[in-house]
């Protein structure tokens, strides 16, 4: 990565467009040595559509808007992984040698939308007969995983409480998080319940953003920076779209496996990793990231969240950005906006919130209840 840029999250006065244009924009602007558009060969968007104002053909924004009209550019959809797989779409390119440079942008504009348009858009990237039409929203499938989890392995809500704690406390350090206002456990246990046992501080957010990065091929990335933040391996992974095909509740195959392939293409141990970036769009999901991506045994993830070491100033912070709880989650710029954290991070430029030292980084983001995700690691 040579660039990265990262609109405000929140409910924005923006549409869709000038959110595009903002993030493109400042990644241009964030490249040390200048950047000229024209050396972009290739783009991919990561977007579920725009509240559903556009939902076919949307890529044709992104060239307009990054003022690349000739270039090929293709959306990318995978639910709240989307721009995790325009990513990867964009590292086999350059991989391939088909592409030097390649731009990749994610986008969502969902305050837009009122509610119940909001609840059934969202509700698509679930299972259609049995969940969606049954009447499952995606804060009642993450509270169907939660309830389990608590059950089978004893664990009080406090551990979700401190996962939202936490992120709160990081995001009132991101000028750009939809809610940069520390909560307490306390509070968190005292909000309204949404999906029992997961309350509105359990909760992400409705959020309008947008983020873009620039990545080049090794030669040429030091054309633009002598500090690109370089991909060191990614993977991803699929499961079965609705809960009751899977083979748990408290696991997402599709983490393990995308994990799993990072690893091995980077050649690095999970030891090695000094912070990480994962998909809590739901407090519990942050918990099952923790253990599908090997950093704690099934059910561990509670007392490691309750220990601080997932802190800022921690053994290895989790989500420094506020992650989706508390910077929001933008459904198809989320992916995009954790790897902007990880270039941000690497080189040193994350202000009050930077993780000292970071050298090695882990990015992850999943697709709806678990039907697909993204692991990438990054170094410098
Ligand atoms: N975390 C913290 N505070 C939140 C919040 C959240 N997730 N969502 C809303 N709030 C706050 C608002 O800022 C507002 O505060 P204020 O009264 O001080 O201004 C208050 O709660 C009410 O906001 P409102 O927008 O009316 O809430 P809502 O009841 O319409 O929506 C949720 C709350 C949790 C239902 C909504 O945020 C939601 O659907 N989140 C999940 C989105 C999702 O499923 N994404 C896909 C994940 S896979």
């Amino acid at each position: 990565m040579v660039g990265a840029g990262h609109t405000r999250f929140g409910a924005l006065a923006e549409g869709p467009r000038a959110l595009l244009r903002q993030a493109v924009d400042a990644a241009v602007t964030s490249v040390d040595r200048g950047f000229d558009r024209s050396s972009i060969g290739e783009g991919f968007l990561g977007t579920l559509g725009f509240s559903g104002w556009q939902l076919g053909n949307s890529s044709a924004i992104l060239a307009e808007e990054a003022r690349i009209p000739r270039v090929p550019v293709s959306r990318v959809e995978n639910a709240c992984a989307s721009a995790g797989f325009a990513l990867r779409a964009a590292i086999r390119a350059i991989e391939s040698g088909a592409q030097d440079v390649v731009l990749v942008a994610g986008l969502e504009k969902m305050t837009d939308a009122p509610s119940t348009r909001r609840r059934y858009w969202l509700g698509v990237s679930g299972d259609t007969e049995w969940e969606r039409l049954a009447g499952l929203t995606f804060a009642g499938v993450y509270g169907l995983m939660a309830s389990v989890y608590l059950a089978q392995h004893h664990v009080l809500p406090e551990a979700l409480a401190e996962v939202a704690a936490k992120n709160h406390a990081h995001g009132a350090l991101n000028p750009n998080a939809q809610f940069q206002k520390p909560v307490t456990r306390e509070q968190v246990l005292a909000s309204p319940f949404v999906a029992d046992p997961l309350r509105l501080l359990d909760c992400c957010p409705v959020t309008d953003g947008a983020a873009a990065l620039l990545l080049a091929g090794e030669e040429k990335a030091h054309a633009f920076t002598d500090t690109p933040v370089y991909v060191a391996g990614d993977g991803a992974g699929s499961d079965s779209l609705a809960l009751q095909d899977r083979g748990s509740l408290t696991s997402l195959a599709a983490t393990r496996r995308a994990a799993d392939e990072a690893f091995r293409r980077s050649a690095l141990d999970r030891s090695a990793i000094d912070f990480l970036e994962v998909h809590d769009c739901f407090t519990i999901a942050e918990l099952l990231a923790l253990e599908d991506l090997g950093y704690a045994p099934p059910g561990g993830a509670a007392a490691l969240e309750l220990s601080g070491a997932t802190r800022l100033g921690g053994s290895r912070p989790v989500n420094p950005d506020g992650g989706l709880k508390a910077k929001g989650h933008p459904i198809g710029a989320t992916g995009a906006s954790q790897a902007y954290e990880a270039f941000v991070q690497l080189r040193g430029s994350a202000g009050a919130r930077q993780v000292r030292g970071a050298e090695r980084a882990l990015t992850h983001n999943v697709g709806g209840s678990g039907a697909s995700a993204t692991v990438t690691v990054f170094t410098v």
